[in-house]
């Protein structure tokens, strides 16, 4: 049980509160949290945040020779207290779509460090990037062209950035892969190629060149073949247009540990130190200039500093399982039914118990995929008590959903010791909320 301790935040301890050990985190009490907040409940710890920032500062200096940036990936997680933190850290936030665009600049984040993504951006999408963005990603040549329409008719246009489509694929689940030849993001290299010229032709502000391979990979040595393509690349451009890019962004997609299975996992630092020798290198081997390495994570930032708390309602046991039966599930965690990803709990009381025996961990939803955790060695919970699960910030609220009429939790932020609600949990007025009824 110590080891699935160390997929919490690193600020998670054991106190002694009322003669029973409990979890902490960031100096606060889950049990009170869970109390005062109600379940599922979902917290984030900012010292963790700030630790991943941290990391990827320490590895982007310590490894990569030219100028470095980090653009957080806010579809992992967006909020106005996420998005504002973000900015304040100094960290670029990534956009997509008029939506969070929105969320963005409601939290304050200054023009330069919005960047927008987006496969099919909208007209409107598209209207908020000119209009409130510092940099667009651009995903293919009808965007490009409908950008270049709106060119004149703002005074402070974005820099506008490639997204190319290396042709090659990451070890990750098919859902999460982006990079290869037939995904339906980016520009292949013909297209690309017009791209610039284009851009050059109309006066665009053209600085950057992206690419994003996929979601949760663990070794980044698929990602050195497609960037060393991505540099020929620039290499033929440069031959051919006398452009190179001041940006080059490899995306996001550096996966974290979610179950103790999966420790030790390999660190940012890992990551960070081979995508910055590989850069420097394919820019030596092929005569282009250092450009400013924009690495782009979402995950790796905010998953480990994120833990969702339920309730266990009942306890059930069939032939071959024990079910313990939770107040969440795919409704805020649609993760483990849409790819089978696999999770781990500890209870919030006596967490270190001996968990001898395997359990089921379920969701309160009408679908059997409604499994929150399979299979997982727990101690003897009982119905009442309250389980956490580790790893939780990242692509659980973003795509949470209403089914069952379910509300989406309450989130926390913790800082400092304290703890603020960031988000209330939705009533069953918001359920209601958009409808208009019917007439008559
Ligand atoms: N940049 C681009 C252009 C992206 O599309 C993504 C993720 C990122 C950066 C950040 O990737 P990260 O560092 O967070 O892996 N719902 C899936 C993940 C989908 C990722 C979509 N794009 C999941 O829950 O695993």
């Amino acid at each position: 049980m110590e080891k699935r301790l160390q997929l919490f935040p690193h600020s998670t301890e054991i106190r002694r509160f009322d003669g029973v050990d409990r979890l902490a985190i960031g100096g606060c009490d889950l049990t009170q949290l869970a109390e005062e907040y109600g379940t599922p409940l979902y917290i984030y710890d900012q010292s963790a945040l700030d630790a991943a920032v941290d990391e990827y500062r320490a590895a982007l200096a310590a490894h990569y020779p030219g100028p470095a940036g980090i653009t957080y990936a806010g579809k992992a997680l967006i909020n106005l207290a996420a998005a504002r933190w973000a900015a304040g850290r100094g960290l670029w936030v990534d956009c997509t779509g008029a939506g969070e665009l929105y969320i963005a600049t409601r939290a304050g984040v200054p023009r330069e460090q919005i960047l927008v993504h987006g496969v099919n951006k909208s007209p409107a999408d598209l209207w908020a990037a000119v209009e409130t963005a510092g940099t667009i990603v651009v995903d293919n040549l009808t965007e490009l062209e409908r950008l270049a329409a709106l060119a004149d008719s703002v005074a402070d246009f974005p820099q506008l950035w490639l997204r190319v489509r290396p042709g090659l694929a990451v070890d990750t689940h098919a859902f999460r892969q982006t990079g290869q030849d037939d995904s339906k993001f980016g520009m292949g290299f013909a297209e690309a190629v017009q791209a610039v010229t284009l851009c050059r032709t109309q006066g665009l502000p053209l600085t950057g060149v992206h690419f994003h391979q996929g979601s949760h990979f663990h070794d980044p040595q698929p990602i050195g073949p497609a960037l060393d393509r991505v540099l020929e690349l620039l290499a033929e451009l440069r031959d051919a247009s006398s452009w190179t890019p001041a940006y080059l962004s490899p995306g996001g997609g550096w996966g974290v540990p979610y179950h103790e299975d999966d420790l030790p996992h390999p660190s940012i630092d890992d990551y960070v130190a081979f995508l910055s020798a590989r850069l420097a290198a394919g820019c030596a081997a092929n005569d282009l200039p250092l450009p400013i390495l924009h690495v782009e994570p979402g995950r790796s930032i905010v998953a480990v500093a994120g833990v969702a708390l339920y309730r266990v309602g009942a306890v059930k046991r069939t032939s071959n399982r024990r079910w313990l039966l939770l107040d969440g599930g795919m409704a805020d965690n649609i993760r483990p039914s849409l790819y089978g990803a696999r999770y781990s709990a500890l209870p919030v009381a006596n967490p270190l118990r001996p968990a001898l025996d395997p359990a089921w961990l379920g969701g309160p939803y009408c679908e059997s995929g409604d499994v929150l955790i399979e299979n997982l060695l727990m101690a003897d919970v009982q119905p009442g008590e309250l389980l956490a699960v580790p790893v939780s910030g990242a692509y659980h609220l973003m795509m949470s959903s209403n089914y069952n009429g379910a509300l989406r939790p309450a989130v926390v932020w913790l800082q400092d010791g304290q703890a603020q609600l960031i988000q209330r949990r939705e009533t069953v007025e918001d359920l209601v909320d958009r409808d208009e009824g019917m007439k008559g």
